[in-house]
């Protein structure tokens, strides 16, 4: 089983969107999928049109393997299914803080699933924080959609100076352009720039921005279903072969 952080710590960067639409497509592809949502706000599972995983707390997510199982939820989607967040996983952070071990807390919740799924693909809150620390510790690779502007870029950067300073594994990083504008000189001056700078870690696959994408929370289904013949799914259906070639 692999498992596939979907993560930034800058907010509204296209996480969820991406994970939601990897999730789709990985799933179509014969894999067996849990989207796991770590994200109190619950976005991902509300684009599924699932409910907030109700009776699940921070206690129960990380040290009742039974009740963790039982909020997990199948999808309109062969092969895929979700763990909905709710808002009790804004406690997270406290929770891994008081454990001894806080930093392998989420590695050894997700090996009671490891049996059931090929892939399990985190979409993360955006924060660096324990939880944080928990995913890159367990995550074969983070996946991290960078909007090519000022803020977006210093957030990697932040980024790669925490896994520097945290003596991480850099090479778990795989960073993506996302909602790009290819009108804007500004995106392609930062893709090129950055794609001099980090080659080894950007993917070459962006994703455009969409008002298809937008309109995920409208129609609440993945963008590669309802908009599976436009640009943007095409996209994201190259990013994920990029991405096999690199898991
Ligand atoms: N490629 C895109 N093009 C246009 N809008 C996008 C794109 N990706 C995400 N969005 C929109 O931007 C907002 C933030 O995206 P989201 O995936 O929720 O970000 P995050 O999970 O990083 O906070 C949402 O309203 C979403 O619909
Ligand atoms: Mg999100």
């Amino acid at each position: 089983m692999k498992i596939i952080a979907c993560y930034s710590n800058k907010g509204g960067v296209g996480k969820t969107a991406s994970a939601v639409n990897l999730a789709h497509l990985m799933a179509q592809s014969g894999q067996k999928v849990l989207l796991c949502d770590l994200d109190p706000q619950g976005a991902s599972a509300f684009y599924f049109r699932l409910k907030p995983a109700k009776k699940l707390t921070e206690d129960s997510f990380f040290t009742d393997h039974d009740k963790l199982l039982k909020a997990i939820k199948g999808s309109d989607y062969e092969n895929l299914d979700v763990l909905p967040a709710n808002m009790d996983f804004r406690d997270f952070d406290i929770f891994l803080s008081r454990l001894a071990k806080g930093h392998g807390a989420l590695k050894k919740t997700l090996k009671s699933v490891k049996k059931d799924y090929d892939i399990v693909l985190l979409d993360c809150p955006p924060t660096i924080s324990m939880l944080s620390e928990s995913v890159f510790s367990c995550a074969d690779k983070v996946i991290v959609p960078v909007i090519p502007s000022t803020l977006s870029e210093r957030t990697l950067e932040q980024l790669l100076d925490f896994f520097t300073q945290h003596k991480l594994e850099k090479s778990k990083i795989l960073a993506f352009f996302s909602m790009v504008q290819v009108s804007k000189k500004l995106h392609l001056d930062t893709m090129q720039r950055l794609g001099e700078q980090h080659a080894d870690m950007l993917l070459s696959t962006y994703i455009p921005f969409s008002s298809h994408i937008e309109r995920m929370g409208v129609n609440r289904a993945p963008a590669t279903d309802f908009a599976k013949a436009t640009p943007a799914a095409q996209h994201y259906l190259d990013l994920w072969r990029e991405l096999v070639t690199r898991i």
